[in-house]
């Protein structure tokens, strides 16, 4: 894989490594080359069928992408999943995000605290629209993938709203698609900061691992299995992040989703989002797919961390994942998010692989 994708783009012809085209000032020399013999002009030719043959197996898909271009540059719309995937995957791991251009700030804020972690370069953003599409991939080439259709803009973010849930109804595609393409993946709402890192917690080889959205305080040593089913009949575990092996089990997880969610589609009256598919998916799967709750400690969900001061203080130092969830709004989310000290993007965004947005 090339170093030069891990940079900005380069767009001055001096300084583009990958200028070989006979239309590029190597054209001069080249023919004054020529008119000293046909030795040279043979040697030349040669050289010219060997990079012609090689170069397109030696470069990866993405740097034959962006060979010459700006990353703006609509070849991003050709951007596969496949290709994305082979391309960010470390370990056979990826850690996956699914935004719209209004999310942006957040997205930059959770990959700050990746970074901190030294995970950032597995991680590819499902941009949901154009827009996210080419201003990630322009500042960190090849992390952003947008599988078509894209979501029209104005309706995507409004939480209980339709456009929201035909945003987040696409989750369980996109997972199920990277699954099948044999990658192992953590699905991560970008509402969320890392204070730690989260792979070492994924113990044993199950096939799914989850969090608790449930409030209650648990004892440490809580049971890793499904919680028995709440008030309204099923669980109430988080869709917010989720890591999945690419198993048999996983992969009929992801599809019991998709069918819950056409099961039971958005209603004004219910403004649903996918969680309650995703826990009617785990409890009609039961017994067949293998699940691993996390513990609460590291994974609270924000109904817990943001709401009991006493809980936070007595397992101070346990929290790997920090979910800013059990609250509406956008700037309601910032806010909280900054009281907290855990909103990065003002200080810190040259940690970011963004940079500052
Ligand atoms: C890949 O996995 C190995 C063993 O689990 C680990 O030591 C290594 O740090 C991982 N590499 C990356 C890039 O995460
Ligand atoms: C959501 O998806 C449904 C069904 O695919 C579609 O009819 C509707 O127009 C979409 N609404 C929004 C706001 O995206
Ligand atoms: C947790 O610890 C308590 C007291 O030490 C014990 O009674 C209980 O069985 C344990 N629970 C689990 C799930 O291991
Ligand atoms: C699945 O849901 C039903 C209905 O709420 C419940 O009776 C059953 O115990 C649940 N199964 C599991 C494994 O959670
Ligand atoms: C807050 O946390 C403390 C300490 O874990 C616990 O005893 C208490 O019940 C929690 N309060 C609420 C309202 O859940």
């Amino acid at each position: 894989m090339s170093p030069f994708l891990h940079q900005r783009p380069l767009h001055t012809p001096s300084s583009d490594p990958y200028e070989l085209s006979p239309r590029s000032r190597h054209q001069k020399p080249a023919a004054s080359l020529l008119s000293r013999g046909p030795a040279l002009l043979l040697l030349l030719l040669s050289l010219l069928i060997i990079v012609g043959v090689l170069f397109p197996y030696l470069q990866s898909p993405i740097s034959l992408l962006s060979f010459n271009s700006r990353s703006s540059d609509p070849k991003w719309r050709g951007y596969t999943l496949h290709d994305a995937a082979a391309y960010v995957a470390k370990n056979n791991t990826l850690i996956v995000c699914a935004v719209s251009e209004a999310y942006l700030p957040f997205l930059n804020n959770w990959l700050i605290s990746i970074a901190r972690q030294k995970q950032q370069d597995k991680v590819l953003v499902i941009a949901e629209d154009y827009a996210t599409l080419y201003k990630v991939n322009e500042r960190w080439p090849g992390h952003a993938v947008l599988v078509p259709p894209a979501l029209e803009a104005a309706a995507a973010h409004k939480f209980g709203s339709q456009g929201f849930f035909n945003f987040t109804a696409r989750r369980p595609r996109h997972l199920l698609q990277i699954l099948e393409l044999g990658y192992n993946v953590m699905y991560n709402d970008v509402d969320m900061v890392w204070l730690a890192d989260p792979f070492s917690y994924l113990k044993g080889e199950h096939d799914v691992y989850f969090m608790d959205d449930m409030a209650y305080v648990k004892p440490l040593n809580h049971s890793h299995d499904l919680p028995p089913p709440g008030k309204k009949g099923r669980t109430y575990i988080c869709s917010c992040m989720i890591y999945l092996r690419p198993t048999t089990g996983a992969k009929l997880l992801m599809k019991k989703w998709i069918d819950e969610l056409q099961d039971q589609p958005w209603s004004r009256a219910k403004k649903a989002n996918d969680q309650p598919a995703f826990n009617w998916a785990l409890n009609k799967t039961s017994g067949q797919v293998d699940v691993y709750l996390l513990p609460q400690n590291a994974f609270p969900t924000g109904g817990l961390y943001f709401k009991n001061k006493t809980w936070v203080q007595e397992t101070k130092g346990m929290h790997v994942i920090i979910h800013n969830n059990y609250i509406i709004g956008f700037e309601k989310k910032i806010k909280r998010f900054r009281d907290y000290g855990l909103w990065l993007v003002d200080d810190h965004a040259s940690e970011s692989p963004l940079g500052k947005l």
